[in-house]
């Protein structure tokens, strides 16, 4: 199973376990960190779920979609590095990769 290393707003890092297949939005909230609010439940439409993304597992991770990029267009927040985890699906590549919570929009 892959570990994920979640940074919340605090700056407290945490590693958590991770089910293959599931998506990278559901490890986080299912972990209990409500800043991650999700509240589209994944269906790629609320950019509650925006993350910040270890550089060096870039190339790891889907093509991001046109949907997600025009809902990540909406945040203040976004960087280079800004993806929505519930467009992300957890499996052994992503092991080891830190992500970090975005500030709320
Ligand atoms: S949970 Fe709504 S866009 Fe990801």
């Amino acid at each position: 199973m892959p570990t994920i290393n979640v940074i919340d707003r605090a700056g407290a890092t945490k590693a958590v376990e991770a089910k293959d297949g599931v998506s990278l939005m559901e490890v986080i909230r299912d972990e209990g960190f409500d800043e991650l609010l999700a509240l589209c439940g994944g269906c790629c439409s609320c950019a509650t779920c925006h993350v910040h993304i270890d550089p060096a597992f870039k190339d790891k991770l889907p093509e991001m979609t046109e949907d997600e990029n025009d809902l990540l267009d909406s945040s203040d927040h976004r960087d280079e590095n800004s993806r929505l985890s519930c467009q992300i699906e957890m499996s052994a590549d992503l092991d080891g990769i830190t992500v970090t919570i975005a500030e709320e929009d």
